[in-house]
């Protein structure tokens, strides 16, 4: 089937995706984040909208720009992000590939601190919203189809199956981020995807050709 003329299998179908990192700030000029390009996600949003898929992409502010043909949402911090993935309309599917900041600055200055003051400055933090687990956990209106990611250094498997559980999605694209691997910036990924029935591990392969196999097989999940 030439997917232009038919529209492609997920014409129709809405889907959500989540990428980049989020910023946290500390005060005006200054921020806590995680690291991420934002490469994998965009990659993604792309492949999907590739196959006939209306995207809502919520982004954080990443270095690569987001892909065209779908509906980018620019958000900052983890609660705009939030926000703005409950804002979207109800979605077929939803991926979750942003590198959400785990805590925010409860203390965040609105004006900036001046190093020069009086030593140096205390953060406290609060913890941000888990947007995956609160998406998986929705009692209406939930996609039918979750997945989250888990960038992990050790146990990946373990860690990634145990995270599953915790949150309640459908799948997780696990990793290994661990320096010696080289894919945190890099162009290539290697994943394990782990669903009901078990872990699946995928060769190492571009993040375009991840991002074209996850999204054949959320084709094939949600046709
Ligand atoms: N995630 C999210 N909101 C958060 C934190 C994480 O939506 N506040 C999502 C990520 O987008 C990813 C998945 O949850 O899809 C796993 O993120 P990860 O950081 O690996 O999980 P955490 O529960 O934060 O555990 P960890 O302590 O390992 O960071
Ligand atoms: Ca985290």
């Amino acid at each position: 089937i030439d997917a232009g003329l038919s529209g492609g299998p997920l014409k129709g179908r809405h889907i959500l995706v989540t990428s980049g990192p989020t910023h946290e700030p500390i005060d005006p000029v200054r921020y806590i984040a995680n690291r991420s390009s934002g490469a994998q996600g965009t990659e993604i949003a792309r492949a999907l909208a590739g196959l006939g898929a209306d995207v809502t992409f919520v982004t954080g502010p990443a270095d690569v720009p987001p892909p065209q043909g779908v509906n980018v949402i620019k958000v900052e911090t983890a609660q705009q992000m939030l926000s703005a993935v409950q804002n979207a309309a109800h979605a077929d599917a939803a991926v979750f590939a942003a590198a959400v900041a785990d805590w925010h600055v409860a203390n965040a200055g609105t004006s900036k601190i001046k190093k020069d003051k009086t030593g140096l400055p205390e953060l406290h933090f609060a913890e941000n919203p888990d947007i995956l687990a609160t998406v998986s956990q929705m009692t209406q209106g939930r996609p039918d189809l979750v997945v989250g990611f888990a960038a992990e250094t050790d146990d990946v498997v373990a860690n990634a199956t145990a995270k599953r559980a915790r949150k309640g999605c459908d799948w997780i694209v696990a990793n290994d981020v661990s320096p010696e691997t080289g894919i945190m910036g890099g162009s290539e990924n290697a994943v394990t995807l782990i669903t009901a029935g078990g872990a699946e591990e995928w060769a190492r392969m571009g993040k375009d050709a991840v991002a074209a196999k996850l999204a054949s097989r959320i084709a094939e999940a949600i046709k």
